[in-house]
């Protein structure tokens, strides 16, 4: 049987390999370096686009949204906080794109308020993906019979065709091995 979730846990590798980078890149410009703004200008993007859009939409409206129709509450259970986890991760998101703004116009505290709002979303994001492959997901997955995963694959896959658009995925794959190329060396 073909688990839906795994396509979940496989868009949380390409997203976790990014918060590596933002890592990483975090780190160079603490210690002094300068970090060209279009590179920063990516990670926001990839969160935006990839992390959110492509990944977060097919837990929003397709998985939470199932586990709660096979009686997992919303309120006060697991799936509240994801969604409170998610709505954290786009408050730190724009004020990294605040900051890159300032950063940009020669601002030097600005460097602070990047790291900040880059590194918190980085340790949310990787505790966040944590909780989801080795909690939520599975628990989803003790009630879902065949069918159900068959269901939501089909779903997933409609999100990608209908709402995220053909080649995005593919995109944003290949921008982080791009960052990865420049930043893990
Ligand atoms: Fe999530
Ligand atoms: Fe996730």
């Amino acid at each position: 049987m073909n688990i839906a979730t795994d396509i979940l846990v496989h868009e949380h590798d390409i997203i976790l390999r990014m918060i590596n980078v933002i890592n990483n890149a975090m780190q160079r410009l603490n210690s002094g370096e300068k970090i060209e703004t279009g590179d920063l200008r990516q990670m926001v993007d990839f969160i935006r686009n990839f992390a959110d859009h492509c990944h977060h939409a097919k837990e929003e409206d397709v998985l939470f949204k199932r586990m709660n129709e096979k009686g997992f509450p919303v309120q006060g259970g697991p799936i509240q906080v994801m969604l409170m986890e998610h709505d954290e991760g786009r408050r730190y998101v724009q004020n990294f794109e605040k900051a890159i703004d300032e950063y940009e116009k020669g601002n030097q505290d600005a460097v602070k308020q990047i790291i900040e709002n880059a590194g918190g979303y980085a340790m949310l994001l990787t505790e966040h993906i944590q909780k989801e492959n080795n909690i939520l997901y599975p628990m989803g997955n003790r009630i879902f019979d065949e069918n159900d995963q068959k269901n939501l694959i089909e779903a997933f896959e409609n999100v990608e065709k209908n709402i995220v658009g053909e080649g995005v995925h593919e995109k944003y794959e290949r921008m982080v091995e791009t960052m990865e190329q420049k930043y893990m060396l």
